[in-house]
């Protein structure tokens, strides 16, 4: 039996690359499915069972307005935390003042978490994913993200949001252990798609050569699919394919917390 058919999934990033692949593989299995993002998409062979919501998360008062419609409209069981970027060549604020990579790739799917999980009904089964990176592994353990221009640097500032993608989702199993939901990190690989976007144009240029080279977004969409149909699944834990990996990075507790106490100082503000 296909565990997918007529469930409600929401993936955001879902309008390019894998989020888009996920949300052509799940619509294609008779789900229903919930796409976020900027661009406008249309899909029509799958009217009445796609949607699309625009999204910008480098602006939190936005990101909590319309995920907070999207859980009036509609009642989840699956989430895909997929939207993310390449950090910028150069130190980018958000509307919200924080660097751009840490809002994007972390702090704004912390808050669309909260708030699905406040909407939801707990007594309905809920599985919170994130599409994180090996890069997570290269991250520093001192969780001082990019926070002004003299300290910028576009690789750390990426891995370090992917290791909050991870933190998160150990912090909010153990946050809601009590209730019937599932948090996982899945590690993608390297797949083509157009995440380069951000990107000088030099990159653009090998990102082309080297595309050929990737793993193909559909496949990555399956193994994805894939695990989120196993049924013992770790929660809290990072996947690669259906492997459950075992080193959680270990950080400082006094850290985390203050980690923790300035991610919710800015989350509450918009619940
Ligand atoms: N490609 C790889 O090799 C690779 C490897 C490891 C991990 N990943 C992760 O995989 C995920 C998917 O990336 P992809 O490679 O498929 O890239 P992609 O083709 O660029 O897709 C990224 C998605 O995120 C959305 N997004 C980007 N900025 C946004 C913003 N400010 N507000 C709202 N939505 C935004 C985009 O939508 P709009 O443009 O419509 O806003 C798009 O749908 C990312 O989290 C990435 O870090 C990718």
């Amino acid at each position: 039996m296909d565990l997918y058919t007529n469930k409600t999934i929401l993936i955001t990033g879902g309008t390019s690359g894998l989020g888009l692949e996920l949300v052509k593989s799940f619509l294609d299995k008779g789900n229903t499915v919930i796409a976020t993002g900027r661009r406008e998409l249309e899909l029509k062979s799958y009217e009445g069972k796609f949607h699309l919501y625009r999204v910008d998360f480098s602006d939190l008062k936005e990101t909590a307005s319309v995920t907070k419609t999207i859980c009036d409209n509609f009642s989840l069981d699956i989430v895909v935390n997929n939207a993310g970027i390449l950090s910028p060549k150069e130190f980018t604020l958000t509307k919200n003042g924080f660097e751009y990579t840490y809002q994007v790739n972390y702090l704004a799917q912390h808050l669309v978490d909260e708030i699905i999980i406040k909407k939801h009904d707990p007594g309905k089964p809920l599985i919170i994913s994130a599409v994180t990176s090996p890069v997570y592994k290269i991250a520093a353990r001192d969780l001082n993200y990019a926070r002004d221009k003299t300290n910028y640097n576009r690789t750390r500032a990426y891995s370090d949001s992917k290791l909050f993608q991870v933190l998160m989702c150990s912090h909010l199993s153990l946050k809601y252990k009590e209730q019937n939901m599932t948090f996982f990190s899945f590690l993608p690989g390297v797949f083509s798609s157009r995440i380069y976007r951000m990107q000088p144009k030099l990159f653009h240029a090998l990102y082309h050569l080297a595309a050929p080279f990737m793993k193909d977004p559909v496949k990555v969409a399956a193994e994805l699919r894939g695990l989120l149909t196993q049924s013992n699944i770790v929660t809290g834990a990072v996947y690669n394919g259906k492997m459950h990996q075992k080193d959680l990075p270990d950080i400082d507790e006094d850290l985390l917390s203050s980690f923790w106490r300035e991610s919710y100082s800015i989350i509450n503000q918009f619940l």
